[in-house]
């Protein structure tokens, strides 16, 4: 399975599979070398206005595409295998978006032998900044990690991380954006809560949030190092954080993140 250009099929382009097409196009994959499927003839509407996509079925996609991107719910991935697992040719790779599921979940559902890769990203991908994890399946090979690389590299960062980790990956970069967002609303309420307009508290934080994290990122440094840098003796940083350790925010996000692990194995044994 040489390097670019295969033809992809986003099987099931919903909202991870419309980031995933858009980005391939933003990254110049030939839009001929594209296919997408979709349940309802609206979304296949949709999606060929948007990007002049082929929108075909999914056993045409399976006939046409050397690699299939199944980026439809867990739960409704089973449902897609009966359809299309006895039909795909074990030459193809496959690539699961699925929350949770592991890749036995589809070995055992396709031909014997076909190459399975399982990749989380996560919504920054609609800005190039995604953060995509990738593991490889019992079949697959380097060369596949490497195709998978490929088609996720434009989107953001890439990491491969052994298929045992996949369900913490999912609670802490699958999901991890609504945790900022959350938290970002909440500092929104607090501005407000101060006697700030709340445009003028929105920008705050968000620019606080932008030149944090491209702190974070560039600086290299470990975040307590950043922390302290801002946490001067009997100064106003140092009381918020005697807040926010009262009220537990750090054992707050332990248990949130386990319970996002926890929900991902859930789904996935549910959509068994
Ligand atoms: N959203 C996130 O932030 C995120 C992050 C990481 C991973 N994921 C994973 O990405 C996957 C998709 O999530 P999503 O949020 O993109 O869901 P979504 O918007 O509901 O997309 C799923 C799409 O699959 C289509 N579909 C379902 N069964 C089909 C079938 N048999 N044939 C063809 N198309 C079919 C649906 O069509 P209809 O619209 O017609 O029903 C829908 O458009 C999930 O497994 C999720 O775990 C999501």
């Amino acid at each position: 399975m040489g390097s670019a250009r295969h033809t992809v099929a986003v099987i099931g382009a919903g909202k991870i599979g419309e980031l995933m097409l858009s980005g391939l196009l933003r990254s110049g994959w030939p839009v001929e070398r594209l296919l997408a499927t979709a349940r309802r003839p609206a979304r296949a509407e949709e999606l060929t206005a948007r990007y002049g996509v082929r929108v075909v079925d999914n056993l045409t996609a399976v006939d046409e595409a050397a690699v299939l991107a199944v980026s439809v719910k867990p739960q409704d991935a089973a449902t897609l295998l009966d359809e299309i697992g006895p039909k795909v040719p074990a030459d193809k790779l496959v690539i699961s978006l699925c929350a949770g599921l592991p890749t036995t979940f589809f070995a055992r559902r396709l031909p014997e032998g076909t190459p399975v890769v399982r990749v989380m990203t996560n919504t920054p991908a609609l800005v190039d900044e995604a953060m995509t994890a990738i593991s490889a399946g019992a079949h697959a090979t380097g060369e596949h990690l490497a195709l998978a690389e490929e088609m996720f590299k434009p989107l953001g960062s890439t990491v491969r991380v052994p298929e045992s980790q996949q369900d913490a990956v999912t609670a802490l970069s699958g999901s991890g954006p609504a945790y900022f967002y959350l938290l970002v609303e909440a500092m929104i309420d607090a501005g407000i809560l101060l006697g700030l307009p709340r445009q003028v508290a929105h920008e705050l934080i968000v620019q606080t949030a932008i030149g944090s994290a491209v702190m974070l990122r560039d600086s290299g440094e470990h975040p307590v190092k950043l922390r302290e840098a801002v946490t001067s003796p009997a100064g106003t940083t140092i009381s918020a954080i005697r807040e926010l350790e009262k009220h537990g925010v750090r054992a707050a996000l332990l248990a949130a993140l386990e319970a996002a692990r926890d929900r991902a194995r859930e789904l996935a044994a549910q959509a068994d």
